[in-house]
């Protein structure tokens, strides 16, 4: 491709580190050339490639490291080792959200479900995102000013001159178009609701799904309540499906005889985990409680 387009080897490098939406002086420092060069080698390229401006010329280059990857987009998924189970109907949902909206936040408390639901919406959302997926685990943070720092790890973003870390993961997704999961962000929301102000503003085709506790009050944000696992049926739910298959895992299969009685324990556990943990989003009374069965959104507040 880049002999095709009768550009040098050299040339080829700036490109390159125009894509990484460096300045004349940081291309220069990292080649050991001249800003003169450099701006020599630019102008060269914009007119070998047609390019108007050198923003154009950035996403030629994001274009073509796409290509030499073989044509795939970035996907840096965790993979869990245990299955997924159920939530078809969530899964859809949450799906739907992240297709129409640029932040969307999934909420719910510990132990409900998000980063598993997150995880397998954006594994079936990746092929929509041409420039891939990246998922950045918040847990290990503890300064909310540290946010940005964890995104450049995951995206693979080195310091750069002149930059600081946000505005040097502003300018390396400027032009992607991606999905962004940021899981647990609850206990850095002070850091992640500005650090997202100021991405999506600058990233116009980046999509951000977040995961937390709490919502991260941030203007934009489309907040998605997760409900508990389904509980309706005797045996048959979501939440009695993976019971059963995490005992049978673990050498405790059920006879269907006990299917119902699995699904018991799910309802009993289940209303009282929603008793004492946790409200539906700005829910006020501390007295809330739901039926297994009813909407995180219902609390009637
Ligand atoms: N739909 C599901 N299918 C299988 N396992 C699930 C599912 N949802 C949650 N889990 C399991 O339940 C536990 C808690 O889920 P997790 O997604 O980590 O919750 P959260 O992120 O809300 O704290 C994990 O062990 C996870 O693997
Ligand atoms: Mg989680």
């Amino acid at each position: 491709m880049v002999a095709q387009a009768g550009i040098s080897v050299r040339e080829a490098e700036v490109l390159s580190l125009v894509g990484e939406h460096l300045s004349n002086a940081e291309v220069g420092a990292r080649l050991y050339i001249s800003v003169r060069t450099v701006e020599t080698h630019v102008s060269s390229l914009l007119r070998k490639l047609g390019a108007p401006d050198r923003r154009a010329l950035a996403q030629v280059a994001t274009e073509w490291s796409r290509v030499a990857r073989g044509g795939k987009a970035a996907s840096a998924l965790p993979s869990p080792v245990t299955s997924f189970v159920g939530r078809a109907q969530e899964r859809g949902a949450l799906a739907e959200a992240v297709t129409a909206h640029r932040q969307v936040s999934a909420v719910g408390p510990g132990g409900v479900g998000k980063t598993r639901l997150a995880l397998a919406v954006a594994a079936a959302a990746a092929g929509d995102f041409a420039d891939g997926v990246w998922f950045v685990d918040l847990v290990p943070i503890t300064d909310p000013a540290m946010v940005g720092a964890a995104v450049a790890a995951a995206i693979g973003i080195g310091e750069q001159q002149n930059r600081t870390m946000d505005e040097s993961v502003i300018a390396a997704l400027a032009d992607r178009h991606a999905l962004l999961v940021l899981d647990n962000c609850e206990h850095v929301r002070d850091g992640v609701a500005p650090f997202l102000e100021r991405l999506l503003a600058g990233c116009p085709r980046l999509t951000v799904l977040a995961t937390s506790r709490a919502r991260l009050m941030v203007p934009f944000e489309r907040v998605y309540p997760i409900p508990p696992l389904s509980l309706t049926g005797d045996g048959d739910s979501d939440a009695a499906a993976l019971f059963l298959e995490r005992a049978a895992a673990v050498g405790w299969p059920l006879a269907p005889e006990q299917h119902q009685q699995a699904a018991e324990i799910c309802r009993g556990w289940t209303a009282w985990r929603w008793r004492s943990s946790w409200r539906p989003p700005g829910c006020p009374r501390s007295d809330w409680t739901a039926s297994p069965t009813s909407s995180p959104t219902s609390c009637g507040c």
